[in-house]
């Protein structure tokens, strides 16, 4: 009698109105994706660093609408603002603050700076000696191949984030923790970085001088 009487009044106590489609009861805070404003980082009870990632090899890590990741010795170049944000402890993302897309790398090693956020986009962040920090793939990297018998086996290796000094990617199983290339300082932005970041907000035309892509003439010639 009192199993009853106490089913009774859980059931008089639940909500009439049934909440929205997949949202549980008790997490009043809708799920983000680092895509949005604010991002997991939020969750994790912070906002995302704005910085360049100056190469030990002087180049400023970019990341273009078009798709392409490379450096530039230019020391206020658009394409090298970044927002650093925490997906998770150790874990960050790479956002491109211009063209808006996310610093990856795929299975094949190539960086490429990708439209949506997905886990290609998430870099082990570690602090090195003078500063320096680097980032690996959390999702690829070269494994021992234990199916050699007369080779000693290999220890597994972290595929990295790696400018070279031509200013190119490397390919992440060719990059090791201790070169150059593979070194990052994190700058803040300077005077000259703020005021292109405060136009690009306000000014639409600039900003759609700079994300505009290059006219079909331009295409066919860089295409010769
Ligand atoms: C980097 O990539 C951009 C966009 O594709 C290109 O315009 C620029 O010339 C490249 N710079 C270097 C140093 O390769």
């Amino acid at each position: 009698m009192l199993v009853i009487w106490i089913l009774l009044l859980s059931l008089w106590q639940q909500p009439c109105a049934p909440g929205p489609a997949g949202a549980s009861p008790g997490d009043p805070r809708p799920r983000r994706d680092a895509g949005g404003r604010g991002g997991v980082y939020e969750h994790l009870g912070g906002a995302p660093r704005r910085r360049k990632l100056f190469c030990a090899t002087k180049y400023h890590l970019q990341v273009h609408p078009n798709g392409k990741i490379n450096g530039t010795l230019e020391k206020n170049s658009v394409f090298s603002i970044l927002e650093i944000t925490a997906v998770d402890v150790g874990i960050v993302a790479i956002k491109g603050l211009f063209s808006g897309r996310y610093l990856a790398m795929n299975k094949r090693g190539r960086l490429y700076a990708s439209e949506n956020y997905n886990t290609e986009c998430e870099f082990v962040e570690r602090i090195h000696e003078l500063g320096y920090n680097t980032y690996a793939s959390r999702l690829y990297r070269t494994v021992p191949n234990g199916a050699s018998t007369k080779r000693k086996a290999s220890a597994e290796r972290l595929w990295y984030v790696s400018i070279n000094g031509k200013g190119r990617p490397r390919r992440g199983f060719k990059t090791r923790r201790t070169q150059k290339s593979s070194l990052f300082l994190p700058r803040v932005l300077d005077n000259k970085d703020h005021e292109m970041v405060r136009l690009f907000h306000t000014n639409t035309r600039y900003r759609e001088s700079l994300l505009r892509p290059p006219s079909k003439n331009q295409r066919r010639r860089r295409g010769r």
